[in-house]
C-alpha cells in the first residue's frame, strides 16, 4: 500500500520479484513466459487469498477427532480479462481446483481507444470473493471495466481482487479514483506509459507473449 495509491499492494516476496524479472526479459520462449506467470500467479494466490473466511469441521484422523479448519461457504471465483488474464488464471486454478471460473473478453475500440465487451460468462455471484485477472494494468481503462461488469452481475466492490502484474501509475490512479474499495494487487508498479499505452519498462504486450503470437 502507498499513500498516494491506499488501494494498491504491491507483493514483493523475493521469489514473485525475481520470477517477474526473468519474465521481462526479452528472449525468454512463450513455453517459458507462460510458466513464469503461472507460477508467479501461484505466488500472489497465497497473498490475495489470506484473508477468506475459515470454519472448522470435524474430521477424523488416523489418530483422532479433531475441529480442523476449512474454507468457508461458497468460495473462489477466478475471472480472466481476455485473453492475458487467461496466463494468471492457470496459477490460481492451480491453487483452488475447485473454484469456480469465469470470462471477460474486451476489446479496445480503435476510434475511441475504449474497451468495447465481446464475452462475458461467469459463475453464480452469491457469497463469492471475485479475483479479476488481468497481468498489465496501463491505461486502467479495462481493469475499471471488468469491474463495472461483475458490479452489473450483482458482485459488489467489497467482494472482489483484482490480481495484475504489472501496473502503470496512470492506469492505477484511473483504477483507484473509479474503484476505491477493490484492492488492486500487482507485482511492481512501473514508471509510466508510452504513447502507444504501453507500460516502460514493462514487458511487453503479454498476450502476445503468452500465446506467441505478433
Ligand atoms: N498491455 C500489455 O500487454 N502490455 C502493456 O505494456 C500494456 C498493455
Amino acid at each position: 500500500m502507498s499513500d498516494a495509491f491506499p488501494n494498491l499492494h504491491i507483493l514483493d516476496h523475493p521469489l514473485i520479484q525475481h520470477k517477474l524479472t526473468l519474465a521481462r526479459q526479452t528472449g525468454i520462449s512463450t513455453n517459458q513466459f507462460r510458466r513464469l506467470l503461472k507460477e508467479i500467479a501461484l505466488l500472489m494466490g497465497y497473498e490475495i487469498t489470506r484473508e477468506l473466511p475459515i470454519e472448522h469441521q470435524t474430521i477424523e484422523t488416523p489418530l483422532a477427532q479433531m475441529d480442523a479448519p476449512v474454507i468457508l461457504g461458497k468460495k473462489v471465483a477466478i475471472v480472466s480479462i481476455l485473453r492475458a488474464g487467461l496466463g494468471m488464471a492457470s496459477g490460481l486454478q492451480e491453487l483452488m481446483p475447485s473454484a469456480r471460473e469465469g470470462h471477460i473478453g474486451l476489446y479496445r475500440d480503435h476510434d475511441t481507444k475504449r474497451p468495447v465487451e465481446y464475452l462475458i460468462k461467469l459463475p453464480e455471484p452469491e457469497g463469492r470473493l471475485f479475483i479479476l485477472v488481468d497481468p498489465m494494468v496501463a491505461t486502467g481503462h479495462s481493469a475499471v471495466h471488468g469491474v463495472d461488469v461483475l458490479n452489473r452481475h450483482g458482485v459488489p466492490d467489497a467482494n472482489i481482487r483484482f490480481m495484475a502484474l504489472v501496473a502503470a501509475p496512470e492506469g492505477v490512479e484511473v483504477f483507484q479514483a473509479a474503484h476505491p474499495d477493490v484492492p488492486l494487487y500487482a507485482a511492481a508498479l512501473d514508471d509510466r506509459l508510452n504513447e502507444q499505452a504501453y507500460i516502460v519498462p514493462g514487458l511487453g504486450d503479454a498476450g502476445d507473449r503468452l500465446f506467441g503470437t505478433k
